[in-house]
């Protein structure tokens, strides 16, 4: 989106400026667009006419009658980085860029990985109208240097990867699994492509399609359980309980709910130190309709203390906080940088809030019709997977991880 500077160079001296907030100096002149959305600004805090949209929309998306909000929305529409806070240009800094790598079907891509020792990115196409009716035995492999995308097929087969996480290197990934298996929990070996099934039933209860995972420090896994591979048909096993987060001892695999929700499980990711575990409820997301009362709101919530008789981390979750409503949709998947920024997908890109106030502090968007669903971080760089295909941003001023891979 990179020639779009110019269109934004010209709104931001034109009609709908006012309701910006100016641009920081260094900000002026960037290859990203930018805009800044401040209710400091009075014309912003009160807006002109009338505005609608849904919660599933965003906020350039809304429907206006008056000219000036209806110019801002459409520069809103054009823009790369769009700030609700001064500490996102600091975040962001002024050389990042946002790029469409690779398009794909406009319809979910999810599950992305770096793979150890390599240069690509594991992901999957996921659910119907894709695959064989919405069943997908194979991955994809994108190469970040070339921008090559070719598939690999793991040994045996692994059917409708939902989420994977990449640690020791090795890929770990859940599935929702399949029309004659119920979801899995599974290692494998990026060098020879086998899947060893860790996982596959709580007490011979089948799990109701899992979603996502993350993994702490001392190699123990946090698993999401969904009901989305139910409601899109691509599993035949009814959801024998409500959407729960799963602890799963990383030595003996024994599973244990943390977290139970009447809405729906998603993303997962952990705070750098791991004592803290951030959980979308998108409760919005888990039937057919759009109902605008489903759960849409991120959660943070700390793991209780362990005792001077356990060493081991105590899969008890307490202190449960509302961080913040999306600004549009819902958070799919959600990683936090060494930091502990929190990196979430949603609707038209990726947004980045506080661990601890729960401010967006701005959102990275994918532009077009493409919709950010999950995400990789990589030194100052994040690789988006989504709707319509793969986005890299690079060149963001704060390292989101250690190295760079
Ligand atoms: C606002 O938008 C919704 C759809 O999102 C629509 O049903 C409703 O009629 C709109 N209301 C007005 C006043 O435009
Ligand atoms: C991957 O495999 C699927 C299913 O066989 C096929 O539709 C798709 O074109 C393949 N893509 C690549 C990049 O090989
Ligand atoms: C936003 O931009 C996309 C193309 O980039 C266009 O298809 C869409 O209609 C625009 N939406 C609005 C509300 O202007």
């Amino acid at each position: 989106m990179a020639s779009l500077v110019l269109v934004s160079g010209l709104f931001g001296v034109g009609i709908g400026a006012q309701l910006l907030k100016t641009l920081p100096d260094d900000f002026r002149h960037t290859p990203g667009s930018w805009a800044w959305l401040s209710y400091d600004v009075p014309s912003y805090a009160t807006l002109p006419g009338q505005f609608n949209r849904s919660v599933f929309e965003a906020p350039g998306e809304a429907v206006a009658t008056d000219p000036e909000v209806v110019a801002l929305n459409r520069q809103l529409n054009e823009t790369d980085f769009v700030a609700y806070d001064d500490r996102f240009f600091d975040f962001v800094g002024p050389d990042a860029t946002v790029e469409k790598v690779i398009t794909l079907a406009h319809q979910t891509h999810e599950a992305p990985c770096w793979v150890p020792g390599t240069k690509d990115i594991f992901f999957v196409e996921w659910g119907p109208p894709g695959g064989d009716n919405g069943v997908h035995n194979y991955q994809y492999l994108l190469n970040t240097e070339t921008h090559k995308l070719r598939n690999v097929t793991t040994d045996p087969p692994t059917v409708n990867v939902h989420g994977c996480v990449a640690y020791d290197g090795a890929l770990y990934v859940v599935t929702d699994g399949g029309p004659s298996e119920s979801a899995y929990f599974a290692k494998i070996d990026p060098k020879t492509w086998k899947r060893t099934t860790l996982l596959n039933h709580y007490y011979e209860q089948p799990f109701g399609s899992f979603n996502d995972l993350e993994v702490d420090n001392d190699g123990n896994f946090y698993l999401t359980d969904s009901r989305s591979g139910y409601f899109r048909n691509i599993i035949p096993f009814t959801p024998p309980t409500n959407p729960s987060t799963y602890f799963v001892d990383g030595k003996t695999f024994r599973p244990k709910a943390i977290q139970i929700t009447t809405g729906n499980a998603n993303g997962v990711s952990l705070s750098p130190d791991g004592k803290t575990i951030y959980l979308p409820n998108t409760g919005v997301s888990g039937g057919d309709g759009k109902d605008p009362y489903g759960e849409r709101g991120l959660w943070a919530y700390d793991f209780a203390t362990s005792g001077g008789l356990r060493k081991a981390k105590v899969p008890v979750l307490t202190n449960a906080r509302l961080l913040t409503n999306p600004i549009a949709n819902f958070y799919d998947g959600i990683r936090v940088s060494k930091d502990g920024w929190i990196i979430a997908g949603a609707n038209d890109g990726v947004d980045v809030i506080d661990p601890v106030d729960g401010y967006i502090l701005g959102s990275i968007r994918v532009g077009g019709d493409g919709e950010a669903v999950s995400i990789v971080l990589n030194g100052h760089d994040i690789w988006i997977v989504g709707r319509g295909g793969v986005w890299h941003v690079s060149n963001i001023r704060t390292a989101l991880t250690d190295s760079k891979k």
